[in-house]
């Protein structure tokens, strides 16, 4: 390993030190942050100890200190000789090996030296495609080396991979509007266009991001018939529920709240390029203060790790006359249930947010006593992380 900061550190790279029993969920949350180094394996330590080498360069900051305090017990952060780490070898598939050979033949070109195996394994072996842009995982080509080769660099990734724009990622930024941190390569326009089950959904992705994960939740709000009814979103984003329940469901109307100005940007646009504009209204600030009252037939509550912030808004949002539907999405940490039991523990999880949602009804319509919350199902969305699954409660409010 040659890069400056190893040589910095004396030939140490940044790990955390956690328990085995850990290492899986902080595993997959070092990935999902883009600190875990993925040219070195997971090492076992004396005890139940492992430690998880992180990228280089990277400093936690005080809200990762703070996430990653949740998901374990305690952690250290320790360095250790990178010769005692393990590199990982790498399997090339018949779609990055064009990439591999043709970025290695350029380098060589370009230095008069064959490309060495630590930057070899900075090649990226997956990406992600919108329209003719490519964006780049955060650990490919981050050495000081292929500062040597310039843009060619880029024009050759591009070509290679059939696209015209280039970007690369790097961790979303822990900021409450799930910003993306992505930085452009090639090209100067960042917008998108991406199509997802027939809509549209155009954004600029050094602002916004895309959820792929949420697909199924998607296509099964597709399927709901919102002919006859009002929508509340309260945590709409780009317009991920938002077109969904439009165009596929054909809701009536959909009111969707949103605080991050670019997602709004985003929605807006959405809304025009799909043809329903007039179909809804786009609030614009914390839904706190500017959530509609009193009009729902259904309100989506689509924030993780827990909607509970929406619950008091939404109900307040639904219909006094009839009540209606609210969509309670929610992280739920399944640890210690065994296989067999996990489908009787997302319901009963369901049943107590809606029992809450029965409080908080009576509660605020203490005139007119007598609100029923029911749990009608629980959809398991996807595995967040290790025993965390992403679930919604649909709950059906009468009155
Ligand atoms: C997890 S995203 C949800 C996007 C979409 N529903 C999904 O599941 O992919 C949450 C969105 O809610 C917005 N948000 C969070 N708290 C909010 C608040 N108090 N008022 C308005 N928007 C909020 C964030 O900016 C973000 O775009």
């Amino acid at each position: 390993m040659e890069d400056k900061e190893a040589k910095a550190t004396g030939q140490l790279l940044q790990c955390i030190e956690v328990t085995t029993a850990e290492t899986q969920a902080v595993k997959a949350w070092l990935k999902q942050q883009a600190l875990l180094h993925d040219e070195y394996k997971v090492k076992k330590m004396n005890g139940n100890l492992v430690v998880l080498p992180l990228c280089n360069n990277c400093t936690l900051s005080q809200c990762q200190m703070l996430d990653l305090n949740k998901l374990c017990l305690s952690y250290r952060t320790v360095l250790i000789p990178m010769r005692s780490l393990q590199a990982r070898k790498y399997k090339l598939d018949k779609i990055s090996q064009p990439l591999h050979q043709s970025v290695a033949d350029l380098y060589e070109k370009s230095t008069g030296i064959p490309l060495a195996a630590n930057l070899a394994a900075q090649i990226p072996n997956h990406w992600i495609k919108h329209d003719d842009m490519i964006v780049l995982p955060a650990n490919s080509f981050t050495a000081q080396e292929w500062l040597a080769l310039g843009d060619e660099l880029w024009h050759l990734v591009c070509s290679t991979l059939g696209a015209k724009r280039l970007a690369k990622n790097s961790a979303i930024l822990n900021d409450n509007h799930r910003t993306p941190n992505v930085e452009m390569l090639l090209g100067d326009c960042s917008w998108v266009t991406h199509m997802d089950n027939g809509i549209k959904y155009t954004f600029d992705i050094t602002k916004c991001m895309f959820s792929p994960g949420n697909i199924t939740e998607k296509i099964r709000i597709s399927n709901f018939d919102c002919s006859e009814e009002i929508i509340v979103d309260l945590y709409a984003g780009i317009g991920y529920f938002v077109l969904p329940y439009l165009i596929h469901a054909k809701a009536k109307f959909v009111h969707a709240c949103e605080w991050n100005p670019h997602a709004v940007e985003a929605l807006e646009k959405s809304l025009i390029l799909n043809k329903v504009r007039e179909k809804c209204t786009v609030y614009f600030g914390d839904n706190r203060q500017h959530a509609p009252k009193f009009i729902a037939d259904r309100v989506n509550l689509g924030l993780l790790p827990t909607s509970r912030p929406g619950w008091h808004i939404a109900c307040a949002a639904l219909r006094p006359d009839r009540g209606g539907w609210l969509h309670v999405h929610g992280n739920v940490n399944t640890y210690k249930v065994v296989q067999s039991e996990r489908k009787q523990f997302w319901q009963q999880w369901g049943e107590e947010v809606a029992s809450e949602l029965e409080l908080i009804l009576n509660q605020m319509h203490s005139d007119k006593s007598g609100w029923k919350a029911t749990c009608k199902s629980v959809t398991h969305v996807k595995r967040y992380a290790p025993h965390i699954d992403h679930l919604i409660a649909d709950v059906h409010c009468t009155v």
